[in-house]
Order: structure tokens, then sequence, then C-alpha cells
């Protein structure tokens, strides 16, 4: 089967979250069996002569978005059996950074215009095009309505990481971009808000529809605050479930681990956690004693919980606690931080930006994982730090409801982590109360939360067939 994932971000090649994780493991793991190839923009941000050097122009092409001639080039390069397609166009993708530009309904629409025609014009017929957020959303209503016979078999799936973007513009743009008329907008096939928004473009015109967990796939049909997300995906219930992301052992094992100070494995982890932890609370400059380091690896926006943490992490610091945090986003949340940082600089360890040595050697010498997200479709740090028998305290939503046991009186023989219900300060408190209390008075109970962490199975392989699964029904039904 040929499957082709078309994404704003792919790792090796560019990241700014787990979207690019995911489409990179995801691909790979299914390319031992298909052939997977994956279409993305060629950004400025690609710049290792690691895969610069190996990558060849296949073609070059007008593309008009609307009434503007654009040139595009398709770039190409294997990685790990996955076959990578770039779409250059420095105008769009020579930017000091992925997105976040008053033009990106521009940009986008460019992307989608040109994969379009580099379906067209490719050789190869793929039979499964799979979709990954907002960005490609309006993909299948252009093949759809173009009757191309070469795309009359093609089927599509479409994952949703994160329903906070949905891709809205003004109606005007669909013939000012697009250049198409507005009637998928007036029959509401588009619509969303008074809006178009690509996502519900995806999610009405595809033939399945993934999201990341269980839990959150429920989330989106029953959460009133999903702004009339629920409303369509209720209409696509059929064909809607959630899958569970994975994690890369490959990259994250303790064990063979380059980037931390002190390997370590399932015998000897609580030797080599405490020597990790002197070694990162020495680089940082923290003061090194026995208590608890609490972690956190992660974008700095208001999806993460910032406005519970952030009071919290306070009052962790004002009881002797250590804290350090690696990520980067909002201003006001890097600022607060910041402003944290210089109260109390021997405890707190504000790292701002994006370090992936740092974020190994964090998930081997943190006693905790911070992760109190406000909303959280899969989540992977906590299955990361799973591996690293870092004990997650995590609230129970999404995927993090899905891959936390949260440790609850008479469940030490499972228990993985922490939970809470409640998006409230007081909430988190209690539950960082009770680890500092499991972690100080009761360390058996620790060392046992510590040991189910390390049983924990995350690994892409179950996750990945679920979706070969899904490709195979869609083209058998066809
Ligand atoms: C998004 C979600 C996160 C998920 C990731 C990969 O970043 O916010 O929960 O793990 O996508 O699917």
């Amino acid at each position: 089967m040929k499957i082709l994932m078309v994404t704003s971000e792919a790792n090796p090649l560019c990241k700014t979250g787990g979207l690019a994780d995911v489409v990179y493991s995801l691909s790979k793991s299914l390319a031992r069996k298909e052939e997977v190839s994956i279409f993305l923009p060629f950004y400025t941000q690609i710049v290792s002569p690691q895969w610069k050097d190996k990558m060849i122009k296949i073609d070059d092409f007008e593309t008009k978005v609307s009434w503007r001639a654009q040139h595009s080039e398709i770039y190409y390069l294997q990685i790990e059996s996955v076959n990578y397609y770039l779409l250059k166009n420095d105008q769009y993708f020579s930017r000091d950074k992925l997105y976040g530009f008053e033009d990106d309904t521009e940009r986008f629409a460019f992307f989608v215009l040109a994969c379009k025609q580099f379906l067209e014009r490719h050789e190869s017929i793929f039979e499964i095009i799979h979709l990954h957020d907002w960005q490609p959303g309006m993909l299948p209503l252009l093949l759809k309505r173009s009757n191309n016979p070469k795309f009359s078999n093609l089927k599509f799936v479409l994952t949703i990481h994160n329903p906070a973007f949905r891709g809205y513009f003004d109606s005007y743009f669909l013939g000012d971009f697009y250049g198409i008329d507005d009637k998928s907008y007036r029959d509401g096939t588009i619509r969303l808000n008074n809006m178009v928004s690509t996502l519900k473009a995806a999610i009405m015109c595809v033939d399945k529809i993934t999201t990341v967990s269980s839990t959150h796939a429920n989330e989106l049909l029953n959460d009133t605050n999903s702004q009339g997300l629920n409303n369509c995906l209720e209409l696509r219930k059929d064909d809607f479930i959630g899958i569970l992301n994975g994690i890369d052992y490959k990259e994250f094992s303790p064990n063979f681990d380059s980037k931390i100070a002190y390997k370590f494995n399932q015998k000897n982890f609580k030797n080599k956690k405490l020597l990790n932890k002197e070694a990162l609370l020495k680089e940082k400059d923290l003061v090194v004693d026995n208590a608890p380091l609490f972690g956190m690896v992660s974008r700095l926006t208001w999806q993460k919980g910032l406005d519970i943490l952030i009071p919290n992490i306070r009052y962790l610091l004002e009881k002797g606690n250590k804290v350090i945090v690696l990520g980067s986003g909002e201003y006001k949340y890097e600022q607060q931080l910041e402003a944290l940082q210089s109260q109390f600089p021997h405890h707190l360890s504000i790292c701002i930006g994006y370090n992936d040595t740092l974020a190994h050697k964090i998930y081997a010498a943190s006693d905790f994982f911070l992760m109190p997200s406000l909303f959280e479709p899969c989540g992977l740090s906590q299955m990361i730090s799973l591996k690293y028998a870092t004990v997650p305290i995590v609230r129970l939503i999404g995927g993090l409801k899905d891959t936390i046991i949260p440790y609850m009186n008479g469940n030490i023989e499972v228990a993985n982590g922490f939970g809470f219900y409640n998006y409230t300060n007081e909430a988190l408190k209690s539950t960082l109360d009770w680890c500092l209390n499991v972690y100080d008075e009761h360390p058996d109970e620790f060392t046992a939360l510590q040991v189910n962490a390390l049983k924990a199975q995350n690994n892409w392989h179950n996750s990945s067939n679920k979706y070969l699964k899904v490709y195979k029904q869609l083209v058998k039904k066809f």
C-alpha cells in the first residue's frame, strides 16, 4: 500500500511540537510493511547538512494561488526507508519560525494547492492520503472537486492532534487564495462559527478521522467547550476513533541514551538517577540536597496548564523544592517564570528555547514530571517520563488519562503517577502535597511508583498496527 502523510512538520527535519515526533515515528513504523511518504514544507530551519546534502530536486512548476503565480520546487530524500517530499518556496517558507504569521492562511493555501499539483504530476499513485491537523485540511475537498480519474480510488484519513487550531479564515479567501466558489461554505460543509475552518473541511471530507487517544475522542464528541467541533464530529461519529500515540524507544531509552550523564536500567535506576540529578543540579547551579526535583519539558502555552502551574511552582519553591523548566511559548508565561527564577535562583532553573540534550537530562534527573494540562489530546512527555522512572503528575484528561494510573489508596501495585481532575490551583496544590508526603515519608511507595513506571509499554508497534488496520479497511471498502 502507498501512503502519503501530508503535514506541516516532521522529524528529524523540523519540529515545534509532538506532531513532528508522531508523524516521523508512525511513518518509520509503517514503513517496515508499507511504502510511506511524507509531504511537507521546506523551511529554512532545515539546515543540517546531514539531510540537506542528500536532497535532490525532482520537480518544479508554477502554482497559482488564485491570481498569484508562485514558484514550487520539490526536493526529495529518504530517511530510514521513508520518502520525504519537500515543497520549496522562499517567500512562504523562508522565515524565522515555522508558523504564527499573519499570512499563514495564504501560506498553507499555497501548500495545499502545490500538493495537489504534486499528486497530479507524480508518477506513482497513492492509495491513502493521511492529513495531520488543519494545515492540509482543504486538500480532500480540492481533489474531490477536480474529478481527476487519477484520484478516484484515493482514500483520506485525518488525524486531529490539536483541535485548538482550526485553520479559520474569512470565506472571501476561498476565491482569493483557492480560486474556488463559496458553495461548500454556504451549504455548511466547511463553515464553523461563520468562518471557513480548514479543520472542519477535512473532518467533513475525509473517509476516516482519528485523534490521538480514546479519551480525547470522547472529549471531542461531548465537550460543550469544543466550539462546534463536537457537532460536526457527531455527524462523522461512525468514522471517528482514538488511537493512542506511542514513543520512539530508540530515542528514549535510559539504558542507551548517550545524552545523559549516567545510563541506567530497571535494576540500577535508583542510584543512577541520583547521580544524574546531582550532575544536572550542578550544571544549572541549583542546590544539591535531599529535596525532590520537579521537571517540565513543554511548550509554554495556555494549553499546558501554566495558569495553575506557575503559582504552584512558587509554592514548591517556598517549601525548598527544586524545579527545572525547559520550553518556549507565550511571552507572558516566559516572563512570569523568569521573574520567579530571579527570586529563587538556586532552586529554579528556567531554560527558554528547545535543547534536545537538556530535555533528555531533565527526564533522567527529575523525581517528578509536571504536566497539569488544561487539555491534552495525547501527550508524549508523560510516556517518556515513565521510561526514565520519573513520576508524572498529570491532570487526568485526554491521553494523560489513558497512559497514567494515578496513585490512589490501595493501588500501589499498579500506580505509576499522580493525577487530579479539577483545573484549579487548589487541586494541583493538594496533589503536590501528596507527592511530597510520599517522597519524604514513604520512600518505598515512591520506589514502587517508579518501578511501575518503568514497566509501562507505549511503543509504536501497537499504534501503527491500528492505523494500518484503518487504511486496509478503507482500501478494501472500495
Ligand atoms: C499535539 C497535542 C499533544 C499530542 C501531539 C502529538 O501537540 O497537544 O497532546 O501528543 O499533538 O499527537
